[in-house]
């Protein structure tokens, strides 16, 4: 697979803390105490360090990590799976995105998670690796997401689950409480309620495979995080309370742009660096 580019650039980090604090630019330019003009030069994509230092203190952001970003400074060291992980990133409208495949490799077991802009791929693998698809779990269901959901869950006749605090209406689909617990084989899969970006956003945490894994939907992405102008610091909350919290070792399995690992994003996520 080729290189997946960062979901976000410091201009996107910057719209996204800015729109969460329900700031205007005058209002981020007085606190932040840089003019109108620079700002408006940062939102450009100029790179004023001083300026872009005051406003990321302004908003709460690490300083070193937006700079390092808006830099291009750094990309995310990419995990390796020996076995039972997939990876699909598929193009929808003007942006691509992820979904996931995982299965027990010895029952052979498979869960899918979203279905991106088209599942095929993911039918193919299921085919070739001689999988049986149990369960097809939603990290929440904006169209990107969930655009193949009928086609993969006709094929393969799995399980639709969702979180009880996310719209779905897709037909039969099952919904979990947080904490809910699944098993397949070796892997173990429990549930974390992680909403912000929307209201049922969830995060499964799996173990059993090479590394501990959480796949977090939009919740985080390298560097970065789902936008959540309504319920920003729930956003923020609950990716440190129930995701960085997590084992230090966990890969995260974003729902935009390349893996990342816990360690990593406690390094570079200008949200989590302050
Ligand atoms: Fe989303």
């Amino acid at each position: 697979m080729p290189r997946i580019p960062l979901e976000d650039n410091f201009t996107d980090v910057i719209g996204k803390a800015q729109r969460g604090y329900g700031l205007s630019d005058e209002a981020l330019a007085a606190k932040a105490e840089v003019t109108a003009a620079e700002l408006a030069a940062l939102q450009a994509g100029e790179i004023i360090e001083p300026a872009l230092r005051a406003v990321a203190r302004a908003l709460h952001l690490g300083g070193d990590a937006l700079v390092v970003l808006a830099r291009h400074g750094w990309y995310p060291e990419q995990p390796i799976f020996k076995r039972g992980f997939a990876m699909f990133n598929t193009a929808f409208e003007d942006m691509t995105v992820n979904s996931y495949l995982l299965w027990d490799p010895r029952s052979r077991l498979a869960a899918a998670f979203d279905t991106g802009a088209n599942a095929q791929s993911m039918i193919d693998t299921i085919a070739g690796e001689n999988l049986t698809l149990r369960h097809i779990f939603l990290t929440h269901t904006h169209d990107d997401h969930i655009a193949d959901l009928d086609r993969l869950a006709q094929a393969t006749k799995a399980e639709v689950w969702a979180s009880e605090l996310e719209p779905s209406d897709y037909p039969g689909a099952k919904v979990f409480q947080e904490n809910a617990h699944f098993h397949l084989g070796e892997l173990a899969l429990k549930t974390l309620f992680t909403w912000g970006h929307s209201p049922g956003m969830t995060t499964y945490f799996v173990t059993g495979l090479s590394w501990p894994l959480a796949v977090v939907g939009d919740s985080i992405f390298a560097s970065s995080m789902g936008g959540s102008p309504t319920h920003y610091e729930a956003q923020l909350r609950h990716n440190k309370q129930k995701i960085l919290s997590l084992r230090q070792d966990t890969v995260l399995a974003c729902g935009h742009g390349p893996l990342t690992t816990l360690k990593q994003e406690k390094q570079h996520n200008p949200f989590f660096t302050r």
